[in-house]
């Protein structure tokens, strides 16, 4: 399968630092991979209500969600391009993830099968100056991957408070370069780590 990268963007600003980071990075991977990028705040996505334990499932009937569902399930590689807020993703990306809960469910797409062995990665931009602060959404995405039986490609960090900020990281601008370049690992909860 040819590699296809959707790039999921969840700051609540255009033209931010993640996206900055996240565009960084792609601008070295080769020509022949297709990427895609989605910025979540102008797909506005519905509150996510939980019906997972209602009988009648199907694609989504929202436009928006079905848009960003076909996305999913035609990458092999998802890169979630969050900025830090109160060290976990952001509420655009915490709602995403929220709907691949229903997407578990929609009869005939199978979607934990279909993602399983498909790389997840993140891209991350801080105010703080610590990056261990961010484990938590570090975690957040490793965890997801575990659950869905996906690869982790771990988190690119950078930092920056106003827009633009991380250009002047030029430690994260260097990781960048060789971020997409690494073999991502099938992910693991801590508790099953060797
Ligand atoms: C709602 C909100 C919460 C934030 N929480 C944190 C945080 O927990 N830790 C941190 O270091 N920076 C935090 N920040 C700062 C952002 O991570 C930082 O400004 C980042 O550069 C924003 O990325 P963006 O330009 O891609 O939107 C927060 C910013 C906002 C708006």
């Amino acid at each position: 399968m040819p590699r296809r990268f959707l790039f999921v963007l969840g700051s609540s600003r255009s033209n931010g630092n993640t996206e900055l980071l996240a565009r960084a990075a792609a601008e070295q991977l080769p020509g022949d991979v297709e990427q895609q990028w989605i910025s979540l705040a102008g797909h506005r996505l519905p509150d996510f209500g939980d019906q997972r334990h209602d009988t009648d499932h199907g694609r989504p009937a929202d436009d928006e969600l079905a848009l960003l569902l076909d996305a999913t399930v035609a990458a092999t590689d998802v890169v979630i391009a969050s900025p830090l807020y109160w060290y976990s993703v952001s509420s655009h990306t915490k709602r995403y993830l929220d709907h691949w809960s229903d997407w578990l469910r929609v009869p005939g797409l199978d979607f934990k099968k279909t993602m399983a062995g498909r790389n997840l990665w993140g891209v991350t931009v801080l105010a703080a100056d610590e990056p261990s602060v961010a484990d938590p959404l570090a975690g957040t995405l490793n965890n997801t991957a575990a659950y869905l039986g996906m690869r982790f490609g771990g988190v690119l960090l950078g930092n920056g408070s106003a827009p633009g900020d991380v250009r002047k990281d030029t430690e994260a601008l260097t990781r960048a370069k060789t971020f997409f370049a690494r073999e991502p690992e099938l992910a693991r909860f801590p508790h099953q780590a060797v």
